[in-house]
C-alpha cells in the first residue's frame, strides 16, 4: 500500500511507548512510505525497553532520550539528529501527554498546582521548546512539517478529561503563534490533529474512558478514528501534498466534533 510519501524525508517522532500508542503506528507508516527515523522519549519511557523493537522494524532507527521540559535535552537531540541525517530535519511528531492530577485522581476543582505546572510544561509547553529549539538551531528544512497530537476537549467541556483540557488549548495555541514565526522565517507548517479517543496508555487513564470511547463511536458517523488511521493523516501532513497547511487544528475524528446528535444516541435515550 505504500506510495513512498515520505521517501528522502527524515523525521523525529516523539511519544512511542508501546505498540498501542499512536507515535508507534506513525513511526511505522512514514518508514513504510520511506522516510527515515529518529525515536525520542523521555529516558524513564525507554528504561523499559520496547522502543528497541520499533526502532529495528523502522531500519534500525537511533533512539535518543529527551524529557520534553528540559532544554538541554531538546538541543541535544536535534544536534544528534542533525548529525545523523547529515542535514535538518523534515518533520516533527509531537505525541506526548501527561497528567499528574489525573493520574492520582484529583478532581478538576481541587488540583495540586504543582502538578497543573507539569501537566502544562509537559503535555503544552512542549511543543513551544521543540520549535523554539528548533528554530533557535535553524535545524528544520524549508517546508517542514511539525504536528501535535491534541483533544476536542480543547473546545468543549469533557469534565473527565480535567485540566488535560486547558493543556490541549495551550498547545493548540502554540501552534497557532509558533505556526505564523515559523512559516514567516522558513515556510514551516506547524499543526494540531484532534484525535478520536483512542485505546492508548495515555487515552485509558482518563476516568470514564470506555464509556467516552463508546459514546465517541455512536457519535460520529465515520465511526471513531484509530490509531492507525491517525498514523495516515500524520502521513499527509508530513507530505508535500499539503504544504499550504499551516496554524490548524485538524479534526481527525470521523465527524463527531460537527455532529449534533445520531440515531444510535436517540435510540439509546428512549430505552
Ligand atoms: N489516546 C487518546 O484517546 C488520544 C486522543 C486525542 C489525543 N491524544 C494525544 O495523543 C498523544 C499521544 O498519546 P497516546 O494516546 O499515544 O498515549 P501514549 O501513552 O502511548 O503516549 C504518551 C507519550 O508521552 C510520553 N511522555 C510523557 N512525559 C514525557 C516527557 N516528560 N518527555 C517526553 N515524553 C513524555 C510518554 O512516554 C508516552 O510515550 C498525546 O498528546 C495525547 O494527549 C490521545
Amino acid at each position: 500500500m505504500a506510495n513512498q510519501l515520505l521517501k528522502g524525508k527524515k523525521g523525529i517522532i516523539f511519544g512511542a511507548l508501546n505498540d498501542q500508542s499512536i507515535a508507534w503506528k506513525t513511526a511505522l507508516k512514514c518508514y513504510e512510505e520511506g522516510a527515515e527515523l529518529i525515536l525520542t522519549n523521555a529516558p524513564i519511557a525507554l528504561r523499559m525497553g520496547e522502543i528497541n523493537a520499533l526502532a529495528e522494524a523502522c531500519g534500525n532507527a537511533p533512539v535518543i532520550p529527551a524529557d520534553v521540559s528540559n532544554d538541554d535535552d531538546i538541543k541535544k537531540l536535534f544536534t544528534e539528529a542533525m548529525a545523523h541525517f547529515g542535514g535538518p530535519v523534515d518533520f516533527v511528531l509531537h505525541s506526548v501527554g501527561m497528567s499528574l492530577n489525573i493520574r492520582k485522581g484529583f478532581h478538576y476543582t481541587s488540583l495540586n498546582h504543582e502538578f497543573q505546572h507539569k501537566t502544562l510544561d509537559i503535555s503544552a509547553m512542549s511543543l513551544h521548546r521543540v520549535c523554539q529549539v528548533a528554530y533557535e538551531m535553524d535545524a528544520m528544512a524549508e517546508w517542514g512539517s511539525i504536528v501535535a497530537l491534541t483533544y476536542i476537549a480543547a473546545q468543549r467541556v469533557f469534565p473527565d478529561y480535567n485540566e488535560m483540557a486547558d493543556a490541549k488549548a495551550l498547545l493548540e495555541s502554540i501552534t497557532r503563534s509558533f505556526g505564523y514565526h515559523y512559516g514567516k522565517k522558513k515556510k514551516v507548517r506547524i499543526n494540531t490533529i484532534s484525535q478520536s479517543p483512542t485505546r492508548t496508555t495515555a487515552g485509558s487513564g482518563v476516568k470514564g474512558f470506555d464509556g467516552f470511547i463508546s459514546f465517541a463511536e455512536k457519535m460520529s458517523p465515520l465511526g471513531n478514528a484509530s490509531a492507525e488511521d491517525c498514523a495516515n493523516y500524520c502521513v499527509s501532513l508530513f507530505s508535500d501534498l499539503t504544504r499550504m497547511v499551516t496554524m490548524q487544528n485538524l479534526f481527525h475524528d470521523g465527524g463527531f466534533s460537527f455532529t449534533g446528535v445520531t440515531q444510535e444516541v436517540i435510540e439509546q435515550m428512549e430505552k
